[in-house]
């Protein structure tokens, strides 16, 4: 598959947009809609609560998808819960663990409100947080870590891709030392499962989230794994329809996990286009994306760079990075420049801090940024139209 072949899936490129805004929301295949449009037309049915036929394929369909989505970051089936998104996964964990009083978690001062709000709400309990700084061009280093863990510290919570600065932090060795340590470990890849192959295992992290809707599935479905060990320990935070195996007017018993964990009807269509993205993605192949993402990348560096007037953040090397580039020209408001790249070519890119305000207030030492995102359908031509409005105004 070229990437004008995987246009084709994209009937919104008919429009002319040029959608460069993948790290907010990616854009939904054919494929996809196909998936969840035959599961409203064919069988429409809850699941695991009916023996009717369409309900038990429903049932098998929604199994299915969950093994689909587990395989790809190398979980078991039941490490995987089905949820609406990644901030929804991660407060999931922070509502578990039942921090107490004296607790401490270790994040960055990069990461996305979503990872940082459920640790930060906990303060009132007495939680505390505690930061890692990174260098000038955002990278983390793995020793900060090491350095910074105490007796209290009950968490660590990194962002494996960063959707402001695009970086790839070192997830893998920041995994050693919390398992050298003894201390739980968890993962925003948000932003990395739609760029990189990502293998849970090999991170040796306790939970990580991310969504279906930054690769390629419908919005309000996402995935959070959950080390098996951990789902043995921990109690599901939602109750409801669908956990439990008894209920008594005194006492519930919790059926077993992930279901225990599904609270209510899911998303079934949602985890259905989910298993169909994931298939879509494997045909097309994570080395296919990455060198495609890579030429985009190098070639939008490469012309932001060439400019006068403007700031680019992050790694300055396009293979230490995902196609997430966040820069500022510094005579221009980022929202006004948003707008003019709309109204003239229409190009979507997002602007503002990115749902990361302490990033842009304690690193960057800026207000907010534009941030151009590309995937898999974006081509060089699009990346050139986005640098010629930008040398107008630089
Ligand atoms: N997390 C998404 C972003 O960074 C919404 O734009």
């Amino acid at each position: 598959m070229n990437t004008e072949e995987i246009r084709e899936d994209y009937p919104i490129l008919e429009t002319g947009v040029i959608y460069l805004d993948n790290t907010a929301s990616t854009l939904t295949p054919l494929q996809v809609t196909k998936a969840v449009t035959e599961y409203y037309h064919s069988y429409r049915a809850n699941i695991h609560r009916g023996i009717y036929r369409i309900s038990q394929k429903a049932s098998e369909e929604y199994d299915q998808s969950r093994e689909t989505v587990a395989s790809l970051i190398n979980a078991r089936p039941q490490e995987i819960i089905f949820n609406r998104n990644t901030t929804e996964g991660i407060n999931q964990v922070a509502l578990a663990l039942e921090l107490q009083k004296g607790d401490k978690v270790l994040t960055t001062a990069i990461e996305h409100h979503s990872n940082l709000l459920p640790w930060l709400s906990q303060k009132t309990k007495g939680v505390k947080v505690e930061y890692i700084t990174p260098d000038s061009e955002g990278r983390l280093n793995p020793q900060d870590f090491r350095e910074k863990i105490s007796e209290k510290t009950r968490l660590v919570a990194v962002t494996h891709i960063s959707n402001v600065l695009g970086n790839i932090n070192p997830v893998e060795e920041i995994g050693e030392i919390c398992r050298e340590k003894n201390i739980l470990y968890l993962i925003d890849g948000a932003q990395a499962v739609p760029h990189i192959p990502v293998d849970v295992k090999k991170i040796k992290c306790d939970f990580y989230a991310f969504s279906g809707h930054k690769m390629l599935a419908p919005t309000g479905i996402g995935a959070l794994y959950i080390k098996e060990d951990q789902l043995q320990k921990l109690e599901p935070p939602y109750k409801g329809g669908g956990v439990v195996s008894e209920v008594t007017l005194e006492d519930y018993t919790l059926t077993s996990y992930p279901t225990s964990w599904e609270a209510g009807t899911p998303n079934i269509s949602g985890a259905i286009g989910f298993s169909e993205a994931v298939d879509y993605l494997r045909k097309i192949g994570y080395n296919r994306i990455q060198e495609h993402e890579k030429k985009l990348t190098k070639q939008l560096l490469k012309g932001l760079g060439e400019m006068g007037n403007i700031r680019v953040y992050g790694a300055h090397d396009a293979r230490d990075r995902a196609c997430i580039v966040t820069f500022r020209l510094e005579d221009m408001d980022s929202n006004d420049m948003a707008g003019i790249l709309d109204a003239r070519e229409q190009i979507c890119v997002r602007s503002g801090s990115h749902c990361a305000m302490p990033l842009f207030k304690n690193i960057l030492k800026e207000k907010e940024g534009i941030r151009a995102s590309a995937y898999i359908y974006n081509t060089g031509e699009e990346i050139e139209k986005l640098l010629t409005v930008l040398r107008d105004y630089s």
